[in-house]
This record gives structure tokens, sequence and C-alpha cells, in this order.
């Protein structure tokens, strides 16, 4: 057999090596060597063997460089981490056919670009359903509290999904254990780990039992849809959800509670959890509105349970998502300084939001902040509601509109309600006040205005 013709065995370094492949690509497709040729050998897979032969062949040293468009690379980048052991076969066949047809992947009928495109929105789904049903049991080690889940992933999505969990559970310690590898962040690193068995994860605790009490309070008989649900939360992953056991008897249940609600006039029965920190367990699993599926974490209320002061503010921003705390940033900043002039002490005072999760629109890097919309609030009033009735504080500052919204329950104008107490329905007295933010955005001689009367209303409640 000439040289010309010998199979050629390339090996991976790992499933989802996707840089790896593309250099040997590169290299193949400079040196001429056709798809038909080549074995890619992955790890763990001896069938390689077969054709071991030669290295990938070195390239001419003026070799056209490789032609691979942007839509390829996006592509190809997902369809790689599917478990189909023949996929880097493709990868390589609509690599090596783009050199000759460069606008191939516009051809939407084309078999190979077809397959491509159904392998990333296979592997898509499979790293949003690893966003969605990962669950964290807590585990006490040496250093305290960290959170552990066992996951099985259907393609080679763990690597590729831990900014995610990075980004979004920031501030714990945790570990996804899966049996393809592990992935630990201690608060600052992230670090891989072998692959795990179901037995390393620990099976149960009592953050589970509270997901299990809030899964089953928010359950809606009334907008029951089995075969939307199984579609949504596929029965595969059913095993490693707490909740998921809940399921039978809750769709058994379910005409009974509806026929309830119907006499209830059609409110949903579910009850307020009991505790600041079956609260937060609820919260963080909120998805009642489009801002709790973002993807985002929950930035739970801060300071003490039984706070005679509760600061309420729109939602958290950047700075807070990150953290897990509400007012770190910018605006928390002149909250603070502006209550320090005037004795207002927030080291006692509770401090929250109307809203839990981070409304935002991505721009690059960035994360835009954007307002929520009065139904978003009214959806989130009910944690605000059961946390007041957990504090019952004697006082509530509104920061700004959306707050005022959330603790009234409709929509009034801040300059005309600022600087004067009201009584909410329990009893405690509300005054509101402009948002800190606004004043972040004024010029230097409003500014100075404005720093005057949000001190005034900040002093009234100093003094209350
Ligand atoms: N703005 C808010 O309304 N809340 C925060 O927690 C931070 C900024």
């Amino acid at each position: 057999m000439t040289g010309l013709l010998a199979r050629v065995r390339v090996s991976v370094a790992a499933h989802d090596d996707f840089d790896g492949w593309r250099d040997s690509a590169r290299q193949l497709i400079q040196a001429g060597v056709a798809p038909e040729r080549i074995a890619w050998a992955l790890p763990g897979d001896h069938a390689g063997d077969l054709f071991a032969g030669d290295a990938p062949p070195a390239a001419p040293a003026r070799a056209p460089a490789v032609r691979a468009s942007r839509d390829f690379l996006d592509l190809a980048g997902r369809a790689v981490l599917h478990a189909d052991p023949r996929r880097f076969d493709l990868l390589y066949r609509v690599l090596w056919r783009l050199q000759s047809a460069p606008r191939l992947m516009a051809d939407r009928a084309d078999p190979d670009v077809r397959a491509i495109d159904a392998l990333a929105r296979t592997v898509r789904r499979d790293m949003h359903k690893m966003r969605a049903f990962v669950r964290f049991r807590v585990v006490e080690d040496a250093q305290g509290e960290t959170y552990v889940a066992w996951f099985e992933p259907s393609h080679h999505i763990l690597r590729t999904n831990g900014a995610f969990f990075v980004r979004r559970f920031a501030g714990m310690r945790w570990s996804i254990l899966t049996p393809q590898g592990a992935l630990h962040w201690d608060g600052e690193t992230l670090r891989e780990g072998p692959p795990a068995n179901r037995a390393d994860a620990p099976a149960g605790d009592p953050a589970e039992a509270l997901w299990r009490t809030y899964y089953a309070s928010i359950f809606n008989p009334a907008r029951l849809k089995i075969d939307a649900m199984v579609k949504e939360m596929p029965r595969r992953y059913w095993k490693n959800l707490p909740e998921a056991d809940l399921i039978p008897a809750l769709i058994a249940s379910a005409q009974a509670r509806e026929a309830a609600m119907i006499a209830l006039g059609g409110e949903d029965s579910g009850r307020a959890p009991d505790s600041l920190p079956a609260l937060d367990a609820a919260v963080a699993a909120c998805r009642r509105c489009a801002i709790g599926c973002n993807g985002t974490r929950a930035v739970p209320g801060h300071g003490p349970a039984d706070a005679r002061l509760m600061v309420v503010g729109e939602q958290p921003g950047d700075h807070e998502e990150l953290a897990g705390r509400p007012f770190i940033g910018p605006a928390g900043q002149v909250l603070r300084d502006h209550a320090r002039s005037v004795g207002l002490d927030l080291d006692t005072a509770r401090i929250n939001n109307a809203v839990r999760h981070f409304k935002h629109l991505r721009q690059g890097k960035q994360r835009l902040h954007q307002t929520p919309t009065a139904r978003e609030i009214d959806t989130c009033r009910w944690w605000l509601d059961a946390e007041r009735q957990l504090v019952r504080p004697r006082v509530v500052l509104a920061l700004g509109a959306s707050a005022a919204r959330a603790l009234l329950g409709r929509t009034v104008s801040v300059q005309q309600e600022r600087g004067r107490f009201v009584p909410l329905d329990d009893g405690a007295q509300l005054l509101i006040t402009n948002h800190p933010a606004y004043l972040l955005r004024l010029g230097e001689a409003a500014r100075v205005e404005e720093a005057a009367r949000f001190a005034a209303d900040l002093a009234l409640v100093a003094q209350e």
C-alpha cells in the first residue's frame, strides 16, 4: 500500500477536545488527507487500533489556509460534545467539503449539514437539562458546608457547562459528580476530578426536604399537562430529582386538588415557607416568571431575622447576583453613605428586593440591568410577603417604584408618596423614597439636591 492510500489513525485527547480535533483536522486538510482515510481514535476506544498507521502527515510548507466558516465552527463546537462516536468523521467530512464549497453551511437540505445541526441541538438540550436538573445536597466537611450533586449527562457536556455553574453558584463550595468526571468549585478555582459513582454523592438532606415541600406546594393541578411535563423533565432525569418521586402521587391527586382549588376560587393552595432558610431555598428554586428562568441565582434577603427595619430594593444587580447579597454594589454604597450620614443603622436592618432574580440583557461581557415588569413584581411579591410575615418589621423602607408596588400591590408615584409614613396591611409603617441608583444617574447639581431629599427621607426612618 502506498503512503497516499494508508489509513491514518488520529487520536483526540478527550471526548470534548474540540481545539485538539480542530488542530489535527487543519493539518490533515492541508496535507490533503481525504475523510475516508481517517480513523479518529477516542479515549477508551480501541477501534482505531485496527487501522494503526501513520501519525497525521505534516502539512506542506505553503499549504493554503483552511477555510472554516463561523457558523460551521459554532455548530461544530457544540456537535463535538455529542456522544455519537462518528461525530468526528462527520465534522471532518464537512470541513473537507467546505474547502471547495465555502457556502455549504447555508444549504440546510444537505444531509451532513442537517446531521451536524441535529447533534448540536441535542447537545444544547442536554446542557439545558443539566442546568435545570442538577440538585445539590448539603454536606458538612472540615471547612463547613459544601454542596454535592450527582448528575448523569447524556453527552460530553460537563466541562463546557462548568462556567455556568461557577457563575450561578459562585458564592458556595460545590462539586458536581458524574460518570464522566467531576467538577469541584471552592469559591475561587474550578478543578476537575475523575469519574464518580452515584454512591459517592450523598442521598438526601434537609435542603432536599425543603425542595420537595416547595415543589409539592407550587404544583398547580389546574395547569397539569402530563405530556408537556414529561417533555420538559424527561423521565430519565427523575431518579436524581428529590421532587420526582412526588410526581406520581401529585398527578394522582391532581383532580381532587383541582376540584378543591376551584372551590377556593382558583387560588393556588401553596403555603408560605415557615422559616427564612426554607424561604431562601424555595426562592432559589422559583421559576414562576421568566426572570426566575434566566439562569441567574436568586439573591435572598440579608440581615437579622427579627429586624425592626426592612429595606426593600428593586432587584439584585450584577454585583449582588455574583455575591449572593443585596445592595453590595454601587447603589448599595450610595445607600450606606447616606444612611450613615443621618445615623440610620443598616447593619440591624433586613435588606431584600421586590424581585429576587437579576433581570438583565447580555451585551458582550456586560449584563445590563432591565426594569422588571409590573407582572414580574407581582409574581415575586409572594416571597416578599412571606419574608415580611417571618421577620415582622415595624418599619419598612421602599427604595423606588418597584419596591413600592411590591409592598402596596399597586403602582404609585414615588415623588408624590415620598417623605411620609403610610400603614401597611400588618400595621408596619411604610416610607417610600427614591432608589439610590437614581442618584448615580443625575448630573452634579441635581444630584446634590436629590441627595439632600434622600438623606431627609432616611432620617425620618432613623427617627421612627
Ligand atoms: N439595586 C437594588 O434594587 N437592589 C440591590 O440589591 C442592588 C441594587
